[in-house]
């Protein structure tokens, strides 16, 4: 698979007509993505969209009209579904800190919550005692899903998980596999809600299969004993997300046909678990359909490097100061042979630095594209530091030639 969503003449007209810097999607990889990995799972498998990966409305809209299910993490992520017209009953509210009102939100658009704590159960209580939904007054007990953070396994630190999702460690998210009783026996008092589900997610940018199916059964043994505690049957087991892309010519794909061959295999093995489990992909759907394109503004060298700045850096891609790894990078239309570039970004910070590429030379003016920026891009960014002009956004629903 192409590391680039546009060829060098699509990126230069899209640079052309959008101007530079901007990130821009292709709707139609995205939804081919999505296409892919539903034909690659059981039924039982639902897909949540990872709304953070990248929330345009373009792309919410696209998987929306896939039948998507979404995994929203704050009050903003609900209103951006609610106004592309998701309905609540495809939409998960996770995060560890949910205020009263995105609380109250996800209630009245009736979306599931992931209870994060005792805090969230108390205040999903407050809600429904005070009147709650319409639908839930004087109703059935509230279901909600219970995210439970996996006691150590020193076997399963993989991917980028120590550093994005936390690892193993102590953690802001979720209950404590080994306080669950005591988190359980709490519980109880909340008549008004009913656990029914569970979540469990301890990876990031995972390319390996069975790396991700060792911490699904996990995820499975832990739904065992809190449907056994729990003296009812689960309806969900919310397996998060993690599945990975690569950022880098000559690594792995991540083998979804086998992902989802292992995880028909682990309901087989589960028979005691009669209900859907969710994956919440954000960056394997919709990473490959973006780019990122900014011209270069200078080139130097310094002691032996060679540095392209470029129009924007850090402000615009976190990603490369988080894991020290670039974006695959291109540069549409110049020529010549390639050779070690550092590539910068135009901000007072010698942390400003997008990474260290092969490309051929290049002078101010010419185009940089940075290809599977269609996850993790500007919303993740640090926009407003040093106030540059933000990055325009664009989704295309094919190729823009
Ligand atoms: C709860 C939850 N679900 C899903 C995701 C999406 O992860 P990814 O984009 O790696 O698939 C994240 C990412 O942090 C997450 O925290």
């Amino acid at each position: 698979m192409s590391l680039f969503p546009f060829s060098e003449a699509e990126a230069l007209a899209v640079a052309a007509s959008l101007g530079t810097p901007c990130f821009a999607y292709r709707l139609d990889i995205a939804a081919s993505r999505f296409a892919e990995l539903r034909a690659a799972l059981p039924g039982r498998v639902r897909l949540a969209y990872a709304v953070k990966a990248n929330p345009h409305p373009g792309l919410l809209a696209a998987f929306a009209a896939r039948g998507s299910w979404f995994d929203a993490a704050s009050g903003g992520e609900l209103e951006r579904l609610a106004a592309a017209g998701v309905e609540g009953g495809r939409v998960l509210l996770g995060g560890p800190g949910k205020a009263p009102e995105e609380i109250a939100l996800a209630l009245e658009l009736g979306a599931r919550i992931q209870v994060d704590g005792i805090e969230d159960l108390e205040r999903i209580d407050e809600a429904l005692a005070a009147g709650g939904p319409a639908a839930q007054a004087g109703g059935p007990p509230l279901p909600v899903n219970l995210r439970v953070h996996p006691a150590p396994d020193p076997g399963a630190a993989f991917g980028e998980t120590s550093r994005i999702i936390g690892g193993s460690g102590p953690s802001a998210f979720g209950v404590d596999e080994e306080g669950l009783g005591p988190f359980l026996a709490q519980a109880r008092r909340f008549g008004r809600i009913r656990i029914a589900g569970l979540q469990v997610f301890a990876a990031s940018n995972e390319r390996e299969a069975e790396r991700l199916l060792s911490s699904h059964r996990a995820a499975l043994a832990i739904g065992r004993r809190l449907q056994e505690e729990l003296g009812r049957p689960l309806d969900l087991v919310d397996l998060g997300g993690g599945l990975g892309i690569a950022y880098a010519e000559g690594e792995a794909e991540l083998d979804v046909g086998r992902l989802g061959r292992g995880l028909a295999g682990l309901l087989a093995e589960n028979p005691w678990f009669e209900g859907q489990l969710v994956l919440e992909p954000g960056r394997w759907l919709s990473g490959p359909c973006g780019a990122y394109l900014a011209r270069v503004l200078r080139v130097k060298e310094s002691r032996g490097t060679r540095f392209a700045i470029l129009e924007g850096g850090i402000n615009h891609l976190l990603r490369p100061l988080l894991t020290g790894q670039c974006f695959p990078a291109a540069a549409p239309g110049a020529r010549g042979p390639s050779s070690p570039l550092t590539l910068a970004g135009p901000l007072c910070s010698s942390l400003d630095r997008l990474g260290e590429v092969e490309l051929p030379a290049l002078r101010a003016g010419d185009l940089v594209m940075l290809g599977q920026a269609g996850a993790y891009g500007f919303t993740e960014a640090m926009g407003d530091f040093l106030s540059h002009p933000r990055p325009a956004e664009r989704c295309y629903e094919r190729s823009p030639l």
